[in-house]
């Protein structure tokens, strides 16, 4: 899948949120402003959340209502440090995790993680691959 701006990747995940069930982990792969973010704008958007979505970067985690738990992992240093914090216990909660910067605690995710990869093409062009 190849978007063309940030509205259509938000699309593109509203699409895929229809394809995740409760308790699914999505890993989020790609370099600094690849989009990340917008793609989870658009997952809870279809996951029926209103919310304002926003990076946690500094909170780790932001919980909207149990339904989704947004990660941003970039400035955790290990998968001991996420467990210390207490923030694995949610990826075996019914709510859909998403996850920026799962690199950062590999050791502690769980088995079975959904992964969306997401590719700079050019300032506007991004390339989207699920697995
Ligand atoms: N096709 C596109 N898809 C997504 N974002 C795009 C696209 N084209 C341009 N952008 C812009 O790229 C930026 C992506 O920012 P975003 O915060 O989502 O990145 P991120 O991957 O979460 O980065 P970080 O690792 O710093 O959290 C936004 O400014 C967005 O407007
Ligand atoms: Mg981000």
């Amino acid at each position: 899948m190849i978007t063309e701006s940030a509205q259509q990747t938000q699309a593109f995940a509203e699409e895929y949120a229809k394809t995740l069930k409760k308790g699914d982990v999505v890993l989020l792969r790609g370099e600094m402003g690849a989009g990340k973010t917008e793609f989870v704008k658009g997952l809870a958007k279809g996951l029926g959340i209103e919310d304002e979505i926003t990076s946690p970067t500094y909170a780790y985690m932001n919980d909207y209502d149990g339904k989704l738990y947004h990660y941003d992992c970039y400035r955790l240093k290990s998968g001991a440090q996420a467990e210390a914090l207490g923030l694995c216990d949610y990826f075996y909660a019914d709510g859909i995790c998403v996850i920026e910067w799962a690199e950062n605690i590999e050791d502690v995710l769980p088995e079975n993680c959904k992964t969306v990869k997401i590719r700079k093409l050019d300032a506007n062009r991004r390339e989207i691959l699920s697995e």
